[in-house]
Order: C-alpha cells, then structure tokens, then sequence
C-alpha cells in the first residue's frame, strides 16, 4: 500500500460520544480508506479525560516529523484548540465552515484541525478533511511573514 501521507489524530472522550457515529474511530477509518498513514493518539473510549493530554501527543507527533499535519476532536474544537496552540510551531485551526478550512490551509499553513463533535455532523468533518487535504498552503511573502512572526 502506498502511503501518500501522515496524519495523527486525537480527541478526548467527545470523539466516542453517544449516540453514534463515534467521530474519532470514524476520522481514523475514513484516513485509511483514502491512503493515509493514522498516528492514533487515543482517547480510545467514552471514559472522562482531559483534552490537553491529547493535544500533547498529537503536537509532538507533527512537531517531531512522525505526522505531517494533526487532526484533533473535542466536543467544540476549541479546548483542545487552545491546548495545541500552545507549541511553538503548531498552527491549530478550529474550523467550523468550509471558507475556515480552506483559508487556515491557504493563509495559515495551519498544520493541526480542530473539530467539534457537538458543532460539526460527521458528513461535515469528511468534507473538511478533504478540503483540508486538497488545499496547500498559498504562499506569498505577506502570509510567510505573518506565519514567521508567530515564532
Ligand atoms: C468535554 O466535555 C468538553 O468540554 C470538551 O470536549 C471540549 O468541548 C472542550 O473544549
């Protein structure tokens, strides 16, 4: 199988809310069926945990090489947001429209997307993760100089 990227993926226990679909468990298979390599960072059930911790070892994976960008779901997106926004070099997007993703690829080079279990359907974070995959990073010296001034 050939591997076209690496992405690692965390969520707290909103990944495995009731009622299904579990989003994490589904983000994590709908990866693999489009070829991706899944650095699973847990959670892996319903059990009560605290967001940071998955933000930790979704961020070390992209900043240490071993995934090329993250995906992380909480139950809005934004603790778990807040949490991976504060590594250096992680640029973590809460999205919740399309324009979001499109534009945290293009003028961010954002290399971490947030997902909200109580925002976003399932069918929505799909068609973000495809957009999210499709959409490079513009360029352009004003948006690299922007990028550099967040250290
Ligand atoms: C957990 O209940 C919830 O607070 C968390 O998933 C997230 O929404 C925080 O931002």
């Amino acid at each position: 199988r050939k591997v076209l990227m690496r992405i690692a993926v965390g969520s707290d226990h909103a990944g495995y809310e009731d009622p299904p679909p579990y989003y994490k468990p589904e983000i994590v298979e709908y990866l693999m069926s489009l070829g991706i390599d899944v650095v699973d960072c847990g959670t892996d059930s319903a059990a009560s945990v605290d967001y940071p911790d998955f933000a930790r070892k979704v961020c070390a994976s992209v900043l240490c090489g071993a995934a090329e960008c993250g995906i992380l779901i909480c139950g809005t997106g934004m603790g778990i947001g807040m949490a991976a926004n504060r590594y250096p070099g992680i640029r973590a997007a809460v999205c919740a429209t399309p324009d979001m993703v499109f534009l945290a690829r293009d003028h961010n080079d954002a290399n971490v997307l947030c997902l909200g279990k109580r925002v976003l359907t399932l069918d929505q974070c799909k068609a973000f993760v495809d957009l999210w995959l499709k959409t490079p990073f513009g360029g352009g010296e004003r948006h690299q100089r922007r990028i550099a001034k967040l250290g």
